[in-house]
């Protein structure tokens, strides 16, 4: 979708939000699959409300983007324009967060200092802005003596991306480690910052509704030696380059798991590794992961999706649901 409209055109600038014009989102997924659309880069957090009410007010229609890591786009030209948070000014963002903090403790915050652009540690809390790449912010707290999500090292995506799913590997989920989100409900119009208590995490799922946008997020992480934390990120990292397919464009695991049970495990017992359609396959090394061994289109991978679904389904009666965020309108 290419943005036509006068008014929004006009307003951009103003609003601090930057306009691409026909990108792929082939080149934004880590799948490497998907049609062009208008992208739109926002500088500011504050302007979020204005812009989302401006684009609603003139028909445009828009999705939110986070790392890009665990999303499948349809081909062509798409019917919604992107939205993705670009890099906002540390400093304005700390000034904020003071504010923020200040209002919901009545308490003064230390002076500020910024160590990682998006990251900012204080004590044991990690202020953390959800465009952070997710890896970057689990060595970055390592290095402050903060561990405690040594298991995520290996997933790919932004903070917020992590924080909407739940993100989790080797017995750590991000949910257990959060205090505080700031986030834009649309359904309310404006930014909030709810307490870690007030949402909940479950196992690849959040109470968040499905058009909130994460911008940053407070995490409480244990103090903890580096060298410890090193040593766990190193086997981590060792086990998931046992068993995932890590230098091949993927978006991770396309089926949750069954409760109790492996999608993955069901998947390599019916012998479908190597199953493809066009450039579309499921993996060698991990059957829950399909990738795009060349130039898959999306149908390529949705027609695999349907076809592994349907003979999980025949052999064990179980209905494998989408762990792989589809974008098809
Ligand atoms: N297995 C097979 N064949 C395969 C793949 C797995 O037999 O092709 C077996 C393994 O040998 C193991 C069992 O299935 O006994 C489970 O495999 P694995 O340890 O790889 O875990 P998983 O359940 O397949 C989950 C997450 C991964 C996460 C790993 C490690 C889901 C859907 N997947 O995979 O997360 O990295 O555990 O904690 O929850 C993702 O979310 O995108 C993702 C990749």
């Amino acid at each position: 979708m290419r943005i036509e409209d006068g008014k929004v055109l006009e307003a951009l600038p103003e609003l601090g939000v930057e306009l691409r014009r026909g990108v792929s989102l082939a080149e934004l997924t880590s799948l490497g699959i998907g049609g062009t659309t208008d992208l739109l880069r926002i500088g500011r957090h504050e302007a979020i409300p204005e812009l989302l009410n401006l684009l609603d007010g003139q028909g445009v229609t828009h999705k939110f983007l986070g790392g890009g890591s665990n999303l499948l786009a349809i081909d062509g030209e798409l019917p919604f324009v992107v939205m993705q948070l670009g890099p906002t000014d540390m400093r304005e963002r700390s000034e904020d967060r003071r504010q923020e903090s200040g209002k919901r403790h009545g308490s003064e915050d230390p002076p500020l200092q910024p160590q990682l652009h998006d990251v900012v540690i204080e004590g044991n809390f990690a202020f953390v802005d959800a465009a952070a790449d997710l890896g970057k912010t689990v060595t970055f707290c390592a290095k402050n003596g903060l561990g405690g999500m040594e298991g995520l090292i290996g997933v790919p995506g932004t903070v917020g991306g992590a924080l909407r799913m739940n993100a989790g590997a080797y017995g750590t989920q991000i949910g257990s480690y959060v205090r505080e989100v700031k986030v834009y409900r649309a359904g309310e119009h404006r930014i909030e910052i709810l307490t870690g208590a007030e949402i909940s995490f479950e196992y690849r799922h959040t109470s968040f509704a499905p058009d909130d946008m994460m911008l940053a997020v407070k995490l409480e992480l244990p103090s903890k030696p580096y060298s410890e934390i090193l040593q766990g990120i190193r086997i981590c990292n060792e086990k998931r380059r046992a068993s995932q397919p890590l230098g091949q464009k993927s978006a991770g695991c396309i089926f949750k798991n069954p409760p109790g049970a492996s999608a993955g495990r069901m998947i390599d017992e019916l012998g479908l590794k190597g199953l493809h359609v066009g450039d579309a396959r499921v993996s060698d090394r991990h059957a829950n992961f399909f990738v795009n061994a060349g130039r898959a289109s999306a149908a390529d991978m949705l027609a695999l999706i349907a076809n592994v679904r349907g003979q999980v389904e025949k052999a064990y009666g179980v209905t494998l649901e989408n762990e792989v965020v589809v974008w098809n309108a």
